[in-house]
């Protein structure tokens, strides 16, 4: 799809599709409706506000209203998306109805399609997720159907967003337009991985995405094998490998700004679950709970895609990407239950449920990755169905110490759009992870099981501002919403964005 920036009149559109959001106050008052919904409703000889109060339709934020112009405007078709309270509007309403408006712009085989952007206060931001709701919207998964390949391509080829009235192109919107691209791309790109079967995406293909990354965006990377990452002494990330007869990798990821624009300055951190499939290992998922398992590499596919907008954005401070990618299977030489393994920090952990796996592998990833003194470390990891029974599925749970760190990560995810709510790391729970003979066991009591995942996490980082997200719920989404579609979502390649965004000081 070709995203464009247009000014001029809305009755004066030609596309198959026009999408009009609306806010509530647009419609409440039928004497002074809002200029926009008046110039199409003229055009349309009254029918615009004749049809909306005939089905109901008020500009709640999950309506929409489609309406035929038989010619009285150059759109064949206008849809109304509802914005809700103009009071609540914040830019993710619009990255959500634009995700709907092109939707339904498939739906009708519309292949050119115009987006009126509504008057609010922050034109930039409205550009962006506007953009970025059409683009991700669009996505769908079909690599594997075969049928749906013959059929005709039902494909939106040109979109324009509409400026409003008395507003003009310029050089800040048309950046806007470009960077929602980039990020909308990657968050694709996040997605695909995620949705990708097991059977294909391997370990092994995992560090092959990341070597392309690193060719395409100018990055260097290392891929380690088996037998590096025992002599980097990651006991713990060597034992959830052995299970499995596909070899784990060691990426290490990253973007080097030159010299003379980084003098000095620590890098930016980020660290990704990898599991490519977790089968729970001997302590094995049941059917129900194994079948998304799949998705256990949602963290490792969010920092990918971030590198690769980071690549494009090149700040000017080191950004570095680690990920221990494996599956955690119950192949004959599988970890068990009452092992005692041996950190590359050093510490002990006796294992009590194989499949708390993820903590262990970051375990030693993070305590590599903390060897470069990072300005600040952020992991993301579908670590525990404990913060998904907390928050459900359209919040990532934040945890860290350092409330500056925390604070950061929550001002980026908030500019991106990206719902996050902060847990507690209560030190009360640390008891639950003592061990009878070695340092720390790999599960606590079933109650708080988040908090116990973050708290194992914590032992890894030592004083380095660090901040754990727990992306098990958003990094999958069980239905059709705004502009995500079942399945991945690509959470967290927005945030990560705008994190490295404000660090660089090319922020919102
Ligand atoms: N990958 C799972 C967590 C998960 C669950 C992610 C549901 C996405 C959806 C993780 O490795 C896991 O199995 N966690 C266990 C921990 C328990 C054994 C302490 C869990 O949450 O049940
Ligand atoms: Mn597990
Ligand atoms: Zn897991």
């Amino acid at each position: 799809m070709k995203l464009s920036l247009a000014a001029g009149d809305l009755t004066h559109q030609k596309c198959d599709l026009l999408l009009l959001p609306v806010f509530e106050s647009d419609l409440k008052d039928a004497q002074k409706p809002a200029p926009p919904v008046v110039a199409l409703d003229q055009a349309l000889r009254g029918l615009v506000l004749r049809v909306a109060a005939e089905e109901k339709f008020k500009g709640g934020a999950d309506q929409a209203l489609m309406l035929q112009t038989h010619d009285r405007a150059q759109a064949t078709r206008v849809l109304l998306l509802g914005l809700g309270a103009r009071q609540k509007f914040e830019p993710e309403v619009l990255r959500l109805a634009a995700g709907r408006g092109i939707k339904a712009a498939r739906k009708v085989g519309a292949a050119t399609l115009v987006l009126a952007l509504p008057e609010a206060r922050d034109l930039t931001a409205n550009v962006k997720a506007a953009a970025e709701g059409l683009l991700l919207g669009e996505y769908k998964f079909d690599r594997y159907k075969t049928a749906e390949k013959d059929q005709p391509a039902r494909e939106v080829r040109q979109a324009s967003l509409l400026l409003p009235a008395k507003t003009a192109k310029s050089r800040e919107l048309a950046e806007a337009l470009e960077l929602a691209q980039v990020v909308s791309e990657a968050t694709n790109w996040a997605r695909d991985l995620v949705n990708e079967p097991p059977n294909q995406l391997t370990p092994s293909a995992l560090g092959e995405h990341a070597r392309q990354i690193a060719r395409e965006g100018r990055l260097k990377v290392e891929v380690l094998d088996r037998a590096r990452i025992e002599k980097l002494r990651m006991g713990l990330f060597s034992a959830v490998a052995q299970g499995s007869s596909a070899p784990p990798v060691l990426v290490h990821l990253w973007y080097q700004p030159p010299a003379a624009r980084h003098a000095g300055k620590k890098p930016v951190v980020f660290v990704g679950k990898a599991i490519t499939f977790d089968s729970g290992g001997l302590s094995l998922k049941p059917t129900d709970s194994m079948v998304e398992m799949k998705t256990d590499m949602a963290g490792a596919a969010a920092v990918l895609g971030a590198m690769k907008v980071v690549a494009r954005l090149k700040p000017p401070f080191p950004v570095h990407a680690y990920l221990g990618a494996c599956e955690n299977m119950p192949g004959g030489r599988a970890y068990r239950p009452g092992d005692v393994l041996v950190s590359r920090l050093g510490k002990t952990v006796e294992v009590t449920n194989t499949d708390a796996e993820g903590r262990l592998v970051l375990g030693d990833v993070l305590t590599w990755a903390n060897e470069l003194e990072p300005a600040v470390m952020v992991d993301l990891a579908t670590l525990t169905g404990a913060c998904m029974v907390a928050l459900g599925h359209n919040l990532t749970g934040v945890f860290g110490a350092d409330d500056a760190a925390v604070w950061e990560v929550l001002e980026a995810a908030k500019s991106a759009g990206e719902d996050m709510w902060r847990l507690p790391i209560s030190e009360h729970q640390r008891d639950s992870l003592k061990s009878e003979i070695a340092d720390m066991k790999n599960t606590g009591e079933r109650w708080g099981g988040a908090i116990s995942a973050a708290l194992f996490l914590k032992e890894y980082v030592g004083e380095t501002p660090w901040v754990h997200l727990d992306i098990a719920g958003p990094a999958t989404s069980p239905k059709e919403r705004g502009y995500l579609a079942k399945g991945a979502t690509g959470v967290g390649v927005r945030t990560l964005t705008e994190l490295v965004r404000a660090r660089a000081g090319t922020g919102s």
